[in-house]
């Protein structure tokens, strides 16, 4: 459906051409002065040094050919030469209409629509979900509800880190507290126990433990880089050790993925792709990609037009051994192979940039992509705490991130009960049950609402808030909306059969023009792969309705065609608000 600053535009153009001007004057915007007007041309300023005229005499002129149009309701030139526009009624309602029949309320549906990987989450086996693993989860999740519902085909892949050094670190973190499992017997060559030997928070202990003891002890580092080796190279025992790992590690990963509706549709990890390593390294050798620099083997991955310095990107180390870089090659050699994606999107810290240039690079030298398909980073920036440091605990810790999901719900359920005492009623047990799904929303929503580029400050008490730029302001107008709508049943009336109406008054007519940029915006966060411009839109959504409210009657209009426009714009309201809030990975309750 074409936006609706395209069809004004369209619309002035001709009128810029009916009076003898340049029809690409007729660009329509926003207004700039919403207090004088909807939206505003200023093309008569642009063309007036062509035509030799005074601006305010060509507006004028357009002006005059536009009287009478349907299109708008008021035309006015003004000093010293903008069009101030007022789209009429009618054609609002008839916008509206065609949206509400739509079942992506306007949004077009690509003609060919594109395959994309996206590669979010990245956590490590056996290292417990931190903070820090909290954007890429939310982040990811909502980019890939938004690719999803502008018709693309989305996989995501979790891209676990599932074979580095800190699986060596486990292994004989685990030998020293149980030096008798069968697992380390070399000369055992029987089946090995289906149970795991440790719990997840046994596991969790492990590695800290034993990542700090190798940080002061390099023997005790020499032996989990020697369990590594051997693990890489399948000693049996070590490989049974590997795999309850991964599989203790990943269940607990899943319930807290969960927690915050993320969920992924691989489950694939970067030992998946270890085969994979060998013939590509040989490939990259043999057509001359890859040459050896002090014992490295190397692929050059600099540009003269680079203003940076792109060092070389390692495919092995001298030792031989391959690195976190010649892992990421194999696993776009595999994700060319199985799903031939258009693009690979990859949500990741961004200090990781110029690493992902150097792989991007590489992977485009080397043929692992084809010309047309498109690598992107897509660095998100720090959560920092009050201080302006990265989030940490009270105490000075990393936060767990089940602990950040915990006090969020707390702090939850104490507002809602404060909303109590000022007499909403609510049961102790719904109460608890929306504090936690409005607190993923106050989590999710402070994380989106920013650029993901940009670090920001992680405050629970905003977030957590009912009012203001916040997920639970926004859940709260849902459910206010809703509440209204169960009235209207309770009342006998029947939501499938009323029909929306021209605007009554400018607070319903600022509620309906919101509407209207439903598909732009949804479109324009598809482009830019920028969720945080969806929160903006439903930020103001949900003021213009909240505005509205307050002016309006609803429940007691008498004039029952008039009662029926509103409730019909209320579940268009609500329709959208969904919308954009699934796609941002959140759901609202019923009531709060
Ligand atoms: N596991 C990595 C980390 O914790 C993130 C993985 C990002 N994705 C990738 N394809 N390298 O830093």
């Amino acid at each position: 459906m074409k936006k609706i600053l395209d069809l004004l535009t369209e619309e002035m153009g001709q009128a810029f051409a009916a009076a003898g001007y340049d029809a690409g004057m007729g660009k329509v915007t926003l207004s700039n002065r919403p207090d004088l007007c909807e939206f505003q041309c200023n093309g008569a300023m642009a063309c007036a040094k062509k035509y030799k005229k005074a601006p305010i005499a060509i507006a004028n002129d357009v002006a005059e050919k536009l009287a009478g149009n349907r299109m708008f309701g008021s035309v006015e030139a003004a000093a010293p030469g903008f069009l101030n526009l007022k789209v009429s009624e009618a054609f609002l309602l008839r916008y509206l209409e065609e949206m509400e029949t739509d079942p992506k309320f306007g949004l077009d549906m690509p003609a060919k629509p594109k395959r994309i990987i996206i590669d979010y989450g990245g956590p490590n086996v056996a290292k417990p979900l931190h903070v820090g693993h909290i954007r890429s989860a939310v982040i990811g999740e909502s980019i890939k509800r938004i690719y999803r519902y502008a018709g693309h085909e989305v996989i995501g892949d979790v891209h676990l880190g599932d074979w580095g050094l800190q699986m060596g670190l486990n292994i004989v973190g685990l030998q020293d507290r149980k030096p008798d499992l069968i697992y380390f017997d070399e000369s055992y060559s029987g089946e090995y126990p289906e149970e795991p030997p440790f719990t997840i928070s046994e596991l969790e202990e492990i590695y800290p433990a034993a990542s700090a003891r190798s940080k002061e002890d390099p023997e005790y580092k020499a032996r989990a880089m020697e369990a590594t080796v051997k693990l890489q190279s399948g000693v049996p025992g070590y490989r049974a050790l590997w795999r309850h790992m991964l599989n203790v590690s990943v269940a607990d990963l899943k319930k807290n993925y969960a927690s915050l509706n993320v969920e992924f549709d691989l489950w694939k990890g970067e030992s998946n792709v270890q085969a994979l390593i060998p013939d590509m390294v040989q490939y990259m050798k043999e057509e001359g990609y890859a040459h050896e620099s002090e014992g490295a083997l190397v692929v050059d991955v600099k540009e003269e037009t680079d203003t940076r310095e792109i060092p070389p990107c390692m495919i092995l180390k001298s030792d031989g051994a391959s690195l976190y870089n010649t892992t990421d090659l194999a696993t776009i050699l595999e994700r060319m192979n199985l799903y031939q994606p258009d693009a690979i999107i990859y949500v990741v810290d961004k200090r990781q940039d110029l690493y992902f240039e150097q792989v991007f690079r590489c992977a485009r030298k080397t043929r692992l992509v084809k010309k047309d398909t498109e690598l992107k980073f897509l660095g998100f920036g720090t959560m920092n705490g009050k201080d302006g440091k990265p989030f940490k605990t009270r105490d000075g810790g990393v936060m767990r991130l089940e602990n950040l999901i915990r006090e969020t719900q707390e702090e939850m359920y104490r507002k809602i009960l404060e909303g109590r005492e000022k007499g909403h009623e609510i049961s102790d047990e719904e109460a608890e049950k929306v504090a936690g799904i409005v607190a993923v929303s106050a989590l999710k929503y402070g994380d989106l609402s920013n650029q993901a580029s940009k670090d920001y400050v992680f405050d629970l008490d905003r977030f957590t808030s009912f009012e203001g730029d916040t997920g639970p302001y926004i859940l709260y107008t849902i459910t206010r909306i809703k509440s209204i709508l169960n009235k209207f049943k309770e009342q006998g009336g029947n939501l499938s059969q009323v029909a929306l109406r021209e605007a009554q008054n400018e607070s319903e007519k600022a509620l309906m023009l919101q509407l209207t940029q439903f598909h732009a915006v949804m479109a324009a966060a598809c482009e830019e792969t920028a969720p945080h411009r969806i929160c903006a839109y439903i930020y103001d959504l949900s003021n213009a309705f909240n505005h509205f409210y307050h002016e309006t009657n609803i429940l007691k209009e008498e004039d029952e065609a008039k009662r029926s426009g509103l409730i019909a714009l209320l579940v268009l309201t609500r329709d959208i608000l969904e919308t954009c809030i699934d796609v941002l990975g959140f759901g609202a309750p019923e009531r709060m």
